[in-house]
């Protein structure tokens, strides 16, 4: 009888630590070269092309605004599931899939079948912002992979650039639980990467948005973006150093040369523009913040219960 009451707990202490959180080194048993072949993955793809760093912190954002950072956002479209949030407009030019599925495939050489593509997308975000700045934040593992991905929650949930202060605001903090200083820090992420032409387009015609600084729209926008050309064309998202992860982003937002509208309403309530003075004008206050914002970021609704996600085998697609 003892010993049967024993079992039952044993096991109830099984269950309820499987169906745990996350935690620091979470493959210390599992696969402990894991983070290290991860970093060993980006820091080769970031010496080829440098703007992929950009596309991976990017991936992350649209990966947990979505479900949550469950790796959704990098299936691939499917005969059972034709319309992934990958394929829905405000994913964009989204990049880095390559990178991901590189690092996948070197841990699976090691520890087939143990670490989640969830977990791989968090840490190289985190080892992305240690390799372009030298920015230090802590990731736990522990997080399963969604099954469930699809182009109307991805619309429904990411920002679209001509979103006000106040529509940002009701996505970040009323559904994401995130705080206005959140939105704020990781927009910062802006001062990195590029844009589509067709993303900034409608700040330059018919006419110039008065939001933007119309020497900048004139003089560095328009010419790379002309209006009816062919080819949909990029520009940088931060004309000062387009591929440094520094704070220069809040210079532009002063200034009115960021691309974005959505980037120029920080300036629209006195609490997002005090921050955005601070973060243009002490330097060190935005890489300390940005960091904890990537932490929590990479936090945001995760599935640890077995029952609801998996370990996928191909980042691209579900387990059959
Ligand atoms: C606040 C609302 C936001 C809006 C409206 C927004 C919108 C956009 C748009 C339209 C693009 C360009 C896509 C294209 O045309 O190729 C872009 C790029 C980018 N976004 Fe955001 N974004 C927001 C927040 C964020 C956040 C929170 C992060 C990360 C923490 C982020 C990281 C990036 C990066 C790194 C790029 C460049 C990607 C590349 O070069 O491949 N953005 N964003
Ligand atoms: C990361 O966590 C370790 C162990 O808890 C701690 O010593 C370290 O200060 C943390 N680093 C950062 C950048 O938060
Ligand atoms: C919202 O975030 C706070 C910390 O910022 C946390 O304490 C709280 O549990 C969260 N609420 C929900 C519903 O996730
Ligand atoms: C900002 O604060 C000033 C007073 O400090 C006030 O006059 C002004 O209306 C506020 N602006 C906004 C956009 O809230």
């Amino acid at each position: 009888m003892k010993n049967k009451a024993f079992l039952f707990s044993f096991l109830f202490l099984c269950l309820t630590v499987q169906s745990n959180s996350l935690s620091l080194d979470y493959y210390k048993h599992t696969c402990p070269e894991a983070e290290n072949i991860i970093k060993f993955a980006i820091a080769r793809a970031l010496e080829d092309y440098p703007g992929i760093g950009a596309g991976i912190i990017r991936l992350l954002f649209h990966d947990c605004f979505v479900r949550g950072c469950d790796g959704s956002v990098l299936l691939d479209p499917s005969p059972k599931n034709p319309k992934p949030e990958r394929s829905a407009p405000t994913n964009i030019g989204l990049r880095g899939f390559e990178i991901i599925d590189e690092a996948k495939r070197l841990v699976e050489v090691f520890c087939p079948g143990v670490v989640s593509c969830a977990d791989i997308l968090a840490y190289s975000a985190r080892d992305a912002a240690e390799l372009l700045n030298g920015i230090r934040y802590n990731v736990s593992g522990g997080r399963l992979d969604g099954k469930v991905s699809s182009a109307d929650e991805a619309e429904e949930n990411l920002p679209p650039h001509t979103f006000n202060l106040k529509q940002l605001k009701h996505l970040f903090v009323k559904k994401k639980n995130m705080t206005t200083e959140d939105l704020v820090v990781l927009s910062g992420a802006h001062t990195i990467g590029r844009s589509h032409c067709s993303s900034i387009s409608s700040r330059l015609y018919p006419s110039i948005d008065p939001t933007l600084d119309a020497t900048f729209a004139k003089k560095t926008l328009s010419p790379q973006c002309p209006p009816y050309a062919k080819k949909d064309g990029v520009v940088h998202l931060d004309h000062l150093s387009p591929d440094t992860l520094d704070s220069d982003y809040y210079k532009n937002v002063l200034d009115r040369t960021v691309v974005f509208f959505s980037d120029w309403s920080l300036l629209t309530s006195n609490e997002t523009k005090k921050l955005v003075v601070e973060y243009a004008t002490t330097p060190g206050d935005w890489e300390k913040d940005f960091a904890e914002s990537m932490a929590k970021l990479s936090e945001l609704d995760v599935i640890t219960d077995p029952t609801k996600g998996e370990i996928r085998k191909n980042c691209r697609a579900v387990n059959y």
